[in-house]
């Protein structure tokens, strides 16, 4: 047997037709295209519609795709609603998981729809309750991103609004086997079905090495405050053993090409803000820092960095970043389910044990 990988580092654990992360050039393709060329470009039901090709037995036209997410998310709406009391005192990602997980397995919708229609309907109550506001019911002749505002806010988003959360849910839609998506197979592996699987997923990406960070980038540029406290508070925040958020990737050893997708559209939201300015030269600052004091590895900005400027700019509280994260990834995730489930094997790896052996018998 071979030495365990830390952290399955260099494992090839799946084959995939979904998506491809070429760590060395800095790229990500989707079923044959460039993240370029998705996003900014099409609709996430345009994207749920290529990666859920082949796998579903509904044709795969992104107009059949909205108009059958509209009418699961009525149905979530009807499911989450009587259990929103149950997520009191929760944060959203919290309350995300308890109502994800009351999606009964013998719903008569299919499952992958019903997933990804309820996490927008589901993010949208819990955000709402906890402002002691009343649920927004869903309008299925919306796309999801459009209906997703509107139903948070209790008002239709601006045009400029809709088209940057949509072209943030279509880069992050799907990413190889990330450890949130690698959860989901695992899960579907043993024929739990998707709900579970999705609910497995949120679990895994909610950590704040991956999914979690967003918020946290905002909290570090927050910290830093002034632009001559950049380097100082980055380099102390580096010796005392901390991680800078929104930096790092354990694939691309370039930069990952969905922060320069999602830069600009935090440009042409917010152009020449100072928020803008001063997130660009703590970027700069800290791409210096890190190859200071982590040399030997290259260490970028990933996602996560320029996903806490788009998200703020659409004013959406830090707390939403992680449950909105999921909105976007769960096309990826429901893909992979799918793709997983096509026969794939039990996925069971072994461990390598190094604890001691029974004492031999006197
Ligand atoms: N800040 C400081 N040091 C870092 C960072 C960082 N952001 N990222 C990696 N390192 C260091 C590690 O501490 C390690 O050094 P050490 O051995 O001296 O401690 C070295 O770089 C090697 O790390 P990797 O093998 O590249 O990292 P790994 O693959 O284990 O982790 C991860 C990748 C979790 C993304 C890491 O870079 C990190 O914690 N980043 C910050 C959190 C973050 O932004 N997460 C979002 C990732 S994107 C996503 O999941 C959607």
């Amino acid at each position: 047997m071979t030495a365990a990988s830390d952290g399955l580092d260099g494992i090839i654990a799946a084959e995939t037709v979904l998506s491809h992360v070429d760590g060395e050039q800095g790229r990500l393709i989707f079923r044959g295209h460039d993240i370029e060329e998705l996003a900014g470009h099409v609709s996430q039901e345009a994207v749920a519609a290529l990666l859920w090709h082949g796998f579903t037995d509904e044709a795969a036209a992104p107009e059949t795709i909205s108009r059958a997410l509209g009418e699961a998310r009525v149905a979530a709406f009807e499911i989450g609603r009587p259990l929103l009391p149950a997520a009191a005192g929760l944060t959203v990602t919290e309350g995300l998981r308890l109502l994800l997980a009351a999606l009964p397995d013998t719903y008569p919708l299919p499952h992958h729809l019903l997933a990804t229609a309820a996490m927008p309907v589901f993010v949208a109550a819990l955000a709402r309750a906890r402002q002691d506001a009343a649920a927004v019911p869903p309008d299925p002749a919306l796309p999801q991103a459009a209906d997703f505002l509107r139903m948070l806010r209790g008002m239709p988003a601006t045009p400029d609004h809709v088209a940057a959360l949509e072209t943030y849910l279509v880069t992050v839609a799907d990413h190889g086997l990330n450890a949130s998506t690698f959860t989901a197979r695992v899960v579907a592996s043993t024929r739990a079905g998707v709900f579970s699987s999705v609910v497995a997923a949120l679990c895994a990406l909610k950590g704040p090495l991956h999914g979690g960070a967003p918020g946290p980038v905002l909290d570090m540029l927050d910290a830093i405050g002034y632009e001559d406290q950049i380097e100082p508070w980055l380099e102390h925040a580096i010796s005392d053993g901390d991680r800078l958020m929104g930096f790092g990737h354990r694939v691309y050893r370039v930069r990952d090409p969905r922060a320069d997708v999602l830069k600009t559209v935090a440009l042409s939201l917010r152009a020449g803000s100072n928020r803008i300015r001063f997130a660009e030269a703590v970027e700069a600052g800290a791409l210096r820092v890190l190859a200071r004091l982590k040399p030997g590895r290259r260490l970028d900005t990933n996602v996560e960095f320029y996903t806490a400027l788009v998200l703020e700019a659409l004013e959406l509280p830090r707390d939403l970043f992680t449950p909105i994260f999921a909105i976007g990834r769960v096309v990826g995730w429901t893909a992979h389910i799918m793709e997983q489930t096509r026969g794939g094997r039990i996925i069971r790896p072994q461990s390598a044990y190094v604890g001691p052996m029974p004492k031999a018998a006197a």
